[in-house]
């Protein structure tokens, strides 16, 4: 299995995470957004390079250092805001949930955003849990809650080289 940058030769229309929601913006928006580079989205794909078994969407952002855990910020550069990537959407097609293809896409996700960094610099990586299962799910994955914010969850760059290399993918 590898991911690859989304593409016509994908087949989105098949693709069902139990969530409209998040199905519509890989069948319908996606593309565009990827086009128009409001959202960078990743397809994870098979042998059969068609079927997307999980995707995930990659956003620049910036975020207030008031707003995070006040034991994280002596780490953080010393600027009122600092650079972010926002995993804006990640999702496993429903045929392939519970076998680790979530955990994976989020580390593949990781590698990504650690690589650009190197380039642009970003300090953290985000995402926003669309509910309190996701937001478990991401706890699994090592991701900390924002300050009052549960639904909002943040890695610093520097901490994901470590959970990288606990994952085996670096
Ligand atoms: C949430 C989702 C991405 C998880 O993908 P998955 O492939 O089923 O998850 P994995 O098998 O990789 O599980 C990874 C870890 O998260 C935990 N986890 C997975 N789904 C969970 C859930 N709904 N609630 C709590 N924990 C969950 C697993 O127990 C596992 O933890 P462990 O390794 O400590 O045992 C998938 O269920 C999905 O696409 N759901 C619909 C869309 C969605 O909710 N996206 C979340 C972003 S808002």
């Amino acid at each position: 299995m590898r991911t690859e940058p989304l593409a016509r030769k994908h087949d989105r229309a098949s693709f069902s995470c139990g969530v409209p929601a998040l199905d519509d913006y890989l069948k319908s928006y996606a593309l565009q957004n990827a086009k128009n580079h409001s959202a960078a989205t990743f397809v994870l794909v098979a042998d059969d390079s068609r079927t997307i078994r999980g995707f995930y969407s990659l956003t620049s952002r910036h975020v207030l250092l008031d707003e995070l855990p006040d034991e994280i910020r002596p780490r953080l550069p010393k600027y009122p805001e600092v650079g972010a990537t926002l995993i804006g959407r990640l999702a496993v097609n429903i045929a392939y949930q519970g076998q680790g293809i979530g955990r994976l896409l989020v580390m593949d996700a990781l590698d990504r955003c650690i690589r650009a960094a190197a380039e642009v610099a970003s300090a953290l990586i985000l995402v926003d849990a669309k509910d309190p299962a996701a937001a478990e799910f991401y706890l699994a994955c090592g991701f900390t809650p924002f300050k009052g914010i549960p639904d909002r969850l943040f890695i610093t760059t520097r901490q994901t080289a470590e959970i990288l290399k606990q994952a085996g993918t670096s």
